[in-house]
């Protein structure tokens, strides 16, 4: 298959351009999409036949479901029954924005959609080429991340070209995404509320909203230092292992992690770079070649390996714009391993060390002054 590659404006898109996405989505086909998060992979959400071509072409498991994203609150009555009063409560709040409901699901909701669950996860985007794509073209639009199945998720047209030119019918480029980090979500289909995934809106903000709302981590609190944050974070790690149904059915799967294996180094700041320094010189004696993700603050403290800074630890909206395309350039530079430094994790800084934590595969190593 060909792949048309279009640029968009991201602002103001373009009506013939959307015109012509929408009718490969109306004929269920694939289109690739930017969102206010990450790249979505999009197709018509209450087709069966499409949301299979997802799967198929992400190399997806079929038992991992898809968001639907809609483009007006009331489409919320379309798909999902009951509709909780929370759940009015939350989009009104944080519609259209990169919040994530998980609901109980109508019939006109294909199995294939939802990967055999009788729950539906739905997001009201708030970027504008999101928005005109599901408008224009009348459907609903069942979008996972436009990556293949094991890589990060993408953060500008190009990663999703890399992962999946020659599978889907189009990419809309309209250049890199704000956040750079995949929605929160929020489970409504039960009797307390929970985040099954951490993101930009955050527990404290959904806690002003629902009163409570279950975390399953001991969150750190703001001025916590972040070597107890890290350790109330790697919790989750048990609450993957418990395994028993996972409550989102993508945190099961191993979830990307980069070619060479990430290890995360937490302590305090000096700790960390000591470590870090020494680690890389004994092993790059033996030949190997160690990546080194760092942050502005400490990037020249490195003088070995291929460092790449995230940005500056006091600016976590940076850090989580630029992770998954330092872990992709990562990729392209055939280390034998990589060694990151480690951030804060409240607010928004939580859902950074999630996926951090999922990339190393939850390895950590404390930092040791020499
Ligand atoms: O920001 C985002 O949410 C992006 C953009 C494209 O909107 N989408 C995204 O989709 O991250 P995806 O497929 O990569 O992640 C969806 C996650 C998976 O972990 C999946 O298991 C979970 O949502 N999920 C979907 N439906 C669910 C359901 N009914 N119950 C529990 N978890 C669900
Ligand atoms: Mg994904």
């Amino acid at each position: 298959m060909k792949t048309i590659l279009e640029t968009i404006d991201p602002v103001n898109p373009e009506s013939n351009v959307i015109s012509r996405a929408a009718g490969f989505i109306k004929n269920g086909d694939l289109v690739a999409f930017p969102t206010e998060t990450v790249y979505g992979l999009g197709a018509d959400a209450l087709r069966p036949e499409a949301s299979e071509k997802i799967y198929a072409a992400k190399g997806r498991p079929s038992d991992n479901p898809l968001i639907v994203h809609i483009a007006q609150i009331e489409d919320l009555y379309r798909i999902a029954d009951p509709v909780p009063e929370e759940a009015l409560l939350l989009a009104k709040r944080f519609w259209p924005g990169p919040l994530t409901m998980i609901l109980h699901k109508k019939d006109c909701v294909p199995k294939q959609t939802t990967g055999g669950l009788d729950t539906v996860a739905i997001r009201f985007p708030s970027h504008p080429v999101a928005r005109e794509l599901i408008r224009q073209s009348g459907c609903l639009i069942a979008a996972p991340s436009a990556n293949t199945s094991g890589r990060p998720s993408p953060t500008c047209a190009e990663h999703v070209y890399r992962d999946l030119n020659g599978r889907i019918a189009m990419i809309l480029d309209g250049g890199e995404v704000g956040l750079g980090l995949e929605s929160t979500i929020v489970d409504l289909s039960v009797d307390r509320p929970a985040i099954l995934r951490p993101g930009f809106i955050t527990a404290e903000m959904l806690m002003e909203v629902l009163g409570v709302v279950e975390t399953g981590v001991s969150l750190p609190k703001a001025g916590q230092k972040p070597q107890d944050a890290a350790e109330a974070c790697r919790q989750e790690q048990d609450i993957d292992a418990m395994d028993q149904a996972p409550k989102a059915p993508g945190m099961k799967y191993t979830h990307y992690a980069p070619k060479a294996p990430m290890t995360l180094v937490q302590g305090d700041p000096e700790a960390v770079t000591g470590t870090i320094r020494r680690i890389t010189a004994e092993r790059m004696k033996k030949g190997e070649r160690i990546g080194i993700l760092c942050s502005d603050e400490t990037a020249d403290s490195y003088t070995e390996g291929v460092v790449k800074s995230i940005g500056s630890r006091y600016a976590d909206d940076e850090i989580a714009h630029n992770l998954y395309r330092v872990l992709r350039e990562f990729d392209e530079e055939d280390l034998t391993a990589i060694y990151s430094e480690t951030f804060d994790t409240t607010g928004i800084g939580w859902a950074i060390m999630n996926r951090m934590l999922k990339a190393a595969g939850h390895r950590i190593l404390p930092g040791e002054k020499e």
